[in-house]
């Protein structure tokens, strides 16, 4: 037989104690005590509501208020002691303050459950995670914003110009910063993902209780401003047993891990002694224990991978509730550790990224010769064809005999003879094959959204502009 201080807060209808393997299996205080301070706040809000409301009375908020305030900073001194009998963060809580208050303690849980109590402790969290994301999200974008503008113009003014790719073969010569801006308009609708959820997310469950609402004259619309929320749920069963609030963080979390690892795949592949467009900083890659010439991108690499994590645990928590009846099911104690880490991941990637792409050197000799290799220009010789009234397809059939032939016989398009040239289409000429420089393909490409150098100016003006709200 327990004593009345160890029985379980839940035990009043047991009359078996309950087997270790079960209390194990059950106990969710391992994670969940990572949500202690939404916990204690929410208590807060509650025990204050039940106050006003004439619930209880003033002494004995006073008594739980202060009690919650010492545990509050014991668990902020590392001074508390998580009990796995105890079940949950919020079992743990609440026998703490009565091991402390005495049983007054237990009035603290009159109109609440924990059903809308880790319902509110969960939208707390995931709330201010998705908005500190948001921020780190736009930190990294203003690193790719100055990045950009850096490269425009590069050490001789000139900006860098990298190869473009298209199925990973050279399709068209770009300005690095173009490259950049493309990342920066990825993070900003990243960015802009975790603001929406976080604000479709911004309502309170509590006082839903366990499922069907309470008889208790509480104030809802009261605990909800004293969370921070912009008003409470309006159904007391979607209040307990929805996590879609959840499942889109991990959602954002999903795209934003997608672009970073995209992100990723290009700086190791750049990072490449066969690409060798870009120098990683030592403060950022990592050598091999074997071969002394390696340095590796491993935060790349693992950025790359994580991304894998992330996508599990949105899939995991879809997977979690699709089969759930409404309301609250002890499924959903399985939503916590994938939100965690998934912010923990994201909160570390972004960080990282911040850190790297400033110190990364890239080498615009080495990408300005790329950019010109692969015909890049090709598609600039059969505009200027167009542009003399030759139909595109026309022009296009045309420009592709003369890359096969530079191709069969290893030259460049302005490598051609004039004779070939002429050949291939009288409008043609070794001189018009000469002007289609990289440099020249790149200032041609004015259209709105395009990399010629204004507009890319035009881009990261306005983006500096969004930045500075
Ligand atoms: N630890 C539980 C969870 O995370 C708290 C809610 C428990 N509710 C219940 N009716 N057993 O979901």
């Amino acid at each position: 037989m327990t004593n009345i201080q160890d029985k379980k807060l839940w035990g009043g209808r047991f009359a078996e104690s309950t087997a270790p393997l079960v209390e194990q299996f059950n106990a969710s205080v391992g994670f969940d005590q990572r949500l202690a301070e939404q916990d204690i706040r929410g208590s807060l809000a509650h025990v204050e509501m039940l106050g006003a409301s004439a619930i209880l009375t003033p002494e004995e908020v006073t008594q739980i208020v202060d009690g919650l305030h010492v545990i509050l900073a014991d668990i902020r001194a590392g001074n508390f002691e998580w009990r796995l009998d105890r079940e949950d963060v919020h079992m743990n809580v609440e026998a703490a303050l009565r091991d402390r208050i005495g049983p007054v303690a237990g009035k603290l849980h009159t109109a609440r459950s924990r059903n809308d109590q880790v319902a509110v402790d969960f939208r707390l969290f995931t709330k201010e995670a998705a908005l500190t994301l948001a921020q780190l999200t736009r930190e990294l974008r203003r690193v790719m914003v100055s990045e950009a503008e850096k490269h425009l113009g590069g050490a001789d003014g000139q900006p860098v110009i990298l190869p473009g790719y298209t199925h990973l073969q050279v399709a068209q010569p770009i300005l690095l910063s173009h490259w950049f801006m493309a990342y920066a308009a990825m993070l900003e609708r990243d960015e802009g993902r975790f603001r929406d959820a976080a604000e479709r997310m911004d309502e309170s469950p509590l006082g839903s209780s366990a499922l069907a609402g309470t008889p208790w004259p509480i104030d809802r619309h009261a605990v909800a401003a004293a969370l921070g929320f912009a008003r409470p749920t309006a159904n007391s069963l979607d209040g307990v047993g929805s996590r879609d609030f959840a499942l889109e963080f991990l959602s954002a979390c999903s795209i934003l891990m997608a672009h970073l690892s995209r992100l990723s795949e290009e700086t190791v592949l750049y990072s490449t002694f066969e690409f060798g467009f870009l120098t990683l900083p030592d403060s950022h890659t990592t050598g091999s224990s074997i071969m002394p010439q390696k340095k590796n991108p491993d935060v790349s690499e693992l950025a790359r991978g994580k991304a894998g994590r992330v996508f599990g645990n949105l899939m995991g928590l879809l997977t979690v509730v699709k089969g759930t009846p409404l309301a609250y099911n002890k499924d959903l104690q399985e939503d916590k550790e994938g939100v965690f880490d998934s912010f923990d991941t994201c909160s570390v990637v972004l960080r990282l990224y911040a850190e790297m792409l400033p110190r990364s050197v890239w080498h615009a000799e080495t990408t300005l010769r790329a950019a010109g290799r692969g015909y890049s220009t090709a598609t600039d010789l059969a505009d200027h064809l167009a542009r003399s009234g030759v139909p595109f397809r026309e022009a296009h059939e045309v420009v592709g005999g003369l890359v096969g032939t530079a191709s069969r016989s290893g030259r460049q398009l302005w490598e051609l003879t004039d004779q070939e040239m002429r050949d291939a289409h009288p409008l043609l000429s070794a001189g018009v094959a000469a002007a289609l420089t990289v440099e020249a393909s790149v200032a041609g490409r004015q259209s709105y959204g395009g990399t010629a150098p204004e507009r890319v100016r035009e881009a990261i003006d306005a983006a500096k502009a969004g930045l500075a709200e």
